[in-house]
This record gives structure tokens, sequence and C-alpha cells, in this order.
């Protein structure tokens, strides 16, 4: 095991698991976290394989026992662009899109994968399975496949079929559910055997550590200034919660000070679990009753890392806002019409939830914001 990292902990109750055994979550039910221990790095810079060009040039901060095991098909190191003409539009003198799109699979998903499937690999696994809204499955069957692992998806029946084919396309069984994500991860688990390895988001320590690496990412394409304001359009919140790791690593490793940018969660009216807990000074999410949204990432009515976000928001001062359904094609409009990008509609939300929120003066026009487009609209072409 990389130096670095020493155990798993729970950060709700703090018991400690061995990080060369395969784990899922803490008996608490909390989600396990690899927290670094950085001692005696003399140039922290030297930690970054900078001739690499996908998010393993932070491989030297990554979990894993041995690079050469790492199953990649080149994801991270994705543009980061200053967007003056939509700036303008929404009122903002600093915009910055980080474009998610242009990873393999088309989504942020790809992150998570080629860590945690490198890491089931290095651990023996040979069978993966997971409940997924769409993006990650197809990004976990795409590196399951890599790595010659089988792959088992469950999603919900109204998802478009872009996604399911293109699960079925890198080799993956995909089994469609009535209702949502939740619903999905509950017949995952009556109609599969314990010999299936479950990478459902936060439920195995790793993911989320391919998710961080946004947060060095847009750190190190910044020049070691991050900006003012970063939103993340918010599902399960590996996204949120692996930037927010990010950070506090970074500060241990002396790249960054202990200054943060306000973190600002964005979802959709129609499933708003975290906006509501946020605005109720709530520490846990309630499960959301009828979740509905073609924003098919923020379908999620409940999340097991709700806690971690809520944290990330409040330390950070941020903010949590919902959009409708309408203003989410608004916004999808909105990125195509003065970017040349074509969000998923999770982008446009997080482009509405910046209109919002320089309308109620939460975000001033000097401010630099940086907004997460987290995939590309090409999947959900039946939708919109
Ligand atoms: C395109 C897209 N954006 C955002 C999200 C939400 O991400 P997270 O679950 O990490 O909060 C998802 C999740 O499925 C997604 O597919
Ligand atoms: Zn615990």
């Amino acid at each position: 095991m990389n130096r670095l990292f020493k155990t798993l902990t729970c950060p709700k109750c703090g018991r400690e698991y061995p990080i060369n055994e395969l784990q899922n979550r803490c008996v608490c039910g909390a989600p396990l976290l690899a927290y670094i221990r950085v001692e005696n790095i003399n140039d922290p810079l030297d930690m970054i394989v900078s001739e690499d060009d996908s998010l393993w040039r932070y491989r030297k901060l990554l979990p894993i026992n041995d690079e050469n095991n790492r199953v990649t098909l080149g994801e991270g190191m994705t543009p980061l662009k200053h967007e003056v003409e939509l700036g303008a539009v929404l009122g903002l003198d600093n915009l910055l899109l980080k474009d998610e799109g242009v990873n393999p699979t088309g989504s942020f998903k790809d992150r998570g994968m080629t860590v945690a499937i490198t890491r089931a690999k290095e651990l023996g696994v040979t069978k993966v399975s997971l409940p997924s809204a769409g993006n990650a499955g197809v990004a976990a069957a795409a590196y399951a496949n890599a790595a010659g692992i089988e792959c088992s998806v469950f999603i919900p029946d109204d998802t478009p079929s872009s996604f399911s084919e293109s699960c079925r396309e890198h080799g993956a069984n995909v089994t469609l559910v009535k209702g949502t994500i939740s619903d999905a991860g509950r017949a995952m688990s009556e109609q599969l055997d314990e010999s299936w390895f479950d990478l459902s988001t936060l439920k195995e320590p790793y993911r989320v550590e391919g998710k961080k690496t946004m947060g060095y990412e847009l750190a190190e394409q910044l020049d070691w200034k991050l900006p003012d304001v970063i939103l993340y359009p918010t599902g399960g919140g590996t996204g949120l919660i692996g930037m927010w790791k990010a950070f506090d690593e970074m500060e241990k490793l002396g790249w960054i000070g202990s200054e943060r940018p306000k973190m600002v969660s964005v979802q959709s009216e129609g499933c708003a679990p975290i906006v509501k807990a946020f605005h109720e000074g709530k520490d846990f999410a309630e499960p959301w009753e009828n979740a509905k949204t073609n924003a098919l990432g923020l379908r999620v009515p409940s999340a097991i890392g709700d806690f971690l976000m809520l944290e990330a928001l409040r330390e950070s001062e941020g903010t949590a806002i919902a959009v409708s359904e309408d203003e989410i094609i608004d916004g999808i409009r909105l990125v195509e019409k003065h970017t040349d990008l074509s969000p998923a509609p999770e982008g446009g939300a997080a482009v509405i939830g910046v209109k919002k929120l320089v309308e109620n003066q939460f975000l001033k026009g000097s401010e630099s914001v940086l907004l997460f487009i987290t995939g590309s609209k090409e999947k959900y072409s039946e939708l919109y």
C-alpha cells in the first residue's frame, strides 16, 4: 500500500479497518474513507507525475498497492475554461467551467471507477455490482470490462435506453428496476449474493478517491489558487465529498492554505433532500418521497454521505439550492448558446444555480465561480 495510507476510517464513529482487505461500509452504516498521513515530504510538488495527462498524475496520492495495476482509459485532466460570454450573461466577471463530459464514457463517474476498479482488482475481486442512475453504471461497465471483471448494473426502468445499451456494449449485465436508484439498490441486494462486490456510491472507499482528483486538478489548473465558490450538481455526493477531502489533503501537503471555496450543492426541486436538510439546519437528510427529475444523477432520494455533504457546505459557508425541471432545460440551452459545450441536465441545473444565486446576491459579480459540467448530454437525447 502507498505509504501515505495506513487504515480505512469511519468519519462518523472513528472505527478503523485494515486497508488491505476488501471493505464496504463501517458497522455503524457510514462510509469508510482513506485519510492520508503526510510526514516528511520535502517537495510535495514532486508528488505529481506531471508527464501523465490523466488523473493518474496524482497516483502518489491514491490508496493503491502498485501503480502498475491501474485500470485506466485516459480519464481526468479535463479542460477548465474561463467562459467570458456566459459569465457576462449571468453577471459574473470570472466564471469557470470544468468540462467532465470529455471523460472516456462521458461523465465524471469515470474518475471514481478507474480507482475503484483498480483497487477491486488488486484485492482479487472478480464480480462487481451497483445500482446506478445511468452514468455510473456505464463507467463501471467500461472499467470492469477493461479489468476482466464481471459487472452487473441495476438501473431504473425509465432511464433512457442509451445507458443500458452502453452498459451492455461494455459487457455488463443490466437489470431494469421500477422506481429510483434506491429501489434498484434494494433489488440488487435481493437478487445477488455476496460473491458480487458492492460498488454502490460510498459503500466502498475508493470511488470517492478517484473523485477527489477533481479537487487536485482544479487547484493545479488555477496555479494553486482556489476559486471563491464551487457549484456541484449533487446526488449521492461523492463529487462534493471528494473535492472537500482533496482540499484537506492539499493543505496537509502545503499546496494550498487554509482558505476554502464556498461549496454549493445544486439539486432538482423534484428531489432535493440535501437542500431541505441544509436549510432546516439538520445534520442528516430525510429520504425524499416520490423523487422525480429528468436530471437522472440528481434523483437520489437518500444518500449515505448526507452528513459529509452537509458538513462541507456548512464549514465552507456555502449553500444549497434547488431548481425546477423547466429551469434545467433553460440551463442546458444557456450553456449551449454561450459556450462550446452541450451539458448533461445535471450541468444545466448547476448553471441555473449560479443564476439564482447571483439574483439573490449570494454570489457577487467579482467572485470567481467554478461550475462543474459533470457530463455530456449525448446519452440523454431521449429526454432533451
Ligand atoms: C452527470 C451527473 N452529474 C452529477 C451527478 C451527481 O453526482 P454525485 O452522485 O457524486 O453527487 C451524477 C450522478 O449520477 C451524474 O451522472
Ligand atoms: Zn462508523
